[in-house]
């Protein structure tokens, strides 16, 4: 078998100009404002694709560069300012932040309706709740999205992940039950995580290693979704063997040019979704 691919470039390409004409009906433009503390290289890149992104499809992108040394209490008034500036319907932070920043009290300040990023506790307990209100963090609903772009119906289906973080390994696998899916968390602590991959109808691999996952973990004709984004000698590559996997998988994502894209269109679906609720539209 040579698997096929899953083009994440090619499908956010589609949800972005679904987006960009659905805009085109509103009174004005969704606004997204991205805040960015400290100069990580990697955020920076991050950041700016979401911008150009946002400008794409006729979105307001309001950026927000901040010092690496910004007071925690600056960084609240921001947010605070934001949260009640009726213009700006998604507000996200950059992570990681530096620091001598604590991270979850500077999500929790994130308004929940404008929580774009899923990542305040309560849009994380709607997820956990099967709530439909909850902002649905966006990896986890850009890899949900690929997944049913090749399966037409989840249920039952037996999903492996590999990491459990909470930006994707945790709301991904809260997601994927709410599709009715069997879901195996494994992390760095699980021994032999092969034994629960090889058996798996749907592999994910979030765990930040490059090239870990090789054809002997996969069943034939298995979906593996690769979240990875490592450096090797400079070249980027996934937490998949991608070129291994190849020959077993039935499909598997490349990197770049699969989840990461996904990530950006989703992260503009939710601030689409954040200016409806904000305006009492109905999504149809
Ligand atoms: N850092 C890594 N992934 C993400 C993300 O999806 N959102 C934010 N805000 N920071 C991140």
């Amino acid at each position: 078998m040579t698997a096929k691919i899953i083009d994440g470039k090619n499908l956010s390409v589609q949800i972005k100009a679904e987006i960009a004409s659905k805009i085109t009906a509103l009174d004005k433009a969704p606004c997204l404002a991205v805040i960015l503390v400290g100069n990580d290289e990697a955020s920076l890149v991050y950041d700016r694709n979401k911008q150009k992104a946002a400008q794409t499809v006729g979105m307001d992108c309001e950026f927000y560069h901040l010092e690496e040394q910004t007071k925690e209490q600056e960084l609240l008034d921001l947010i605070s300012r934001l949260n009640n500036d009726s213009h700006v319907n998604g507000i996200i932070v950059q992570l990681p932040l530096p620091k001598h920043l604590d991270t979850k009290k500077i999500l929790e300040a994130v308004a929940p309706k404008k929580d774009v990023d899923g990542f305040n506790p309560v849009n994380a307990g709607r997820l956990q709740s099967k709530d439909s209100e909850a902002f649905v963090s966006a990896t986890p609903r850009g890899v949900l999205f690929m997944l049913q772009s090749v399966c037409s119906d989840l249920s039952g289906k037996n999903v492996v992940i590999i990491g459990r973080s909470n930006i994707v390994g945790r709301p991904l696998a809260s997601l994927l039950l709410n599709h009715d899916c069997t879901v195996t968390v494994t992390h760095s602590k699980t021994k032999n995580i092969q034994d629960f991959t090889k058996n798996a109808d749907i592999v994910i691999a979030a765990c930040g290693c490059p090239k870990m996952v090789k054809k002997e973990w996969i069943k034939d004709g298995a979906i593996v979704i690769d979240v990875g984004i490592n450096r090797i000698d400079g070249k980027l590559c996934g937490d998949v063997d991608f070129e291994d996997v190849l020959s077993v998988a039935g499909y598997v994502t490349p990197v770049p040019g699969g989840v990461g894209p996904m990530t950006i269109a989703m992260l503009l679906e939710n601030t689409y979704d954040a200016y409806l609720k904000q305006n009492g539209i109905v999504k149809k």
